[in-house]
């Protein structure tokens, strides 16, 4: 049997729907739910974050995260497929009427994403200050405690309705499947026919 870590919400219900028209029938999480069994496959209902600790642990062998999760965890996981589902980016935001000055030392930065950040002002040989916040992010540059921010942009509606505006890209993210290192070894076969027919679904 097969263990999947799901982040709660709707990239858990895009994952489900693909197993769905796999093998058929109804996979849910009904209620409040946290196990679920289903077609030989059991998935574990978990915060978004916290998937990569179940993986990691090999509690899960499977995962659904986003490459951004990836990238800023440094996870040490196999990375499977890009579901192409949760489509995002990762980028620079500054107030409307500012432009990023490259030149300013020590610019301030805040953000959940502390090494994606540090990675990318290095690459560009630019010191950065980096503010570490867990959520409304877009708060920070309103009320001068950073200059900019680095934060998920998905619609772009969050920086608009706040006054913002995406001065840089980071990168872009979406949700990938990720193995455990060693389940992949040990089931490898279970793991790599899955991998074929989600493939196959999401071509
Ligand atoms: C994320 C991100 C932005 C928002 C972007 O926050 O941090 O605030 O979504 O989405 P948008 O471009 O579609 O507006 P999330 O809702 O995950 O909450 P958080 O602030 O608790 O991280």
């Amino acid at each position: 049997m097969l263990t999947l870590a799901l982040p709660k919400g709707r990239i858990a219900e895009e994952t489900l729907a693909i197993f769905s028209e796999i093998f058929g029938g109804e996979f849910a999480f009904s209620g409040r739910e946290l196990i679920m069994e289903q077609h030989g496959f059991r998935f574990l209902n978990v915060r978004n974050q916290d998937v990569p600790t179940y993986v990691e642990h090999g509690a899960a062998d499977l995962g659904v995260v986003g490459l951004d999760v990836i990238t800023e965890q440094r996870l040490e996981i196999i990375d499977l497929l890009d579901l192409n589902i949760g489509r995002c980016k990762v980028a620079i935001g500054i107030r409307n009427e500012e432009t990023l000055d490259w030149n300013r030392p020590d610019i301030k930065i805040a953000t959940k994403m502390v090494n994606i950040t540090r990675d990318y002002f290095a690459q560009k040989a630019v010191g950065v200050e980096v503010i570490k916040l867990y959520g409304s992010i877009e708060l920070a540059p309103l009320v001068g405690l950073a200059d900019a921010i680095v934060d998920i942009v998905e619609t772009g509606s969050t920086m608009r309705e706040n006054g913002l505006k995406v001065a840089e890209e980071i990168m872009g993210s979406s949700a990938h499947l990720i193995a455990n290192a060693n389940s992949y070894y040990a089931k490898k076969e279970a793991i790599l026919d899955l991998h074929e027919k989600i493939a196959a679904i999401i071509q």
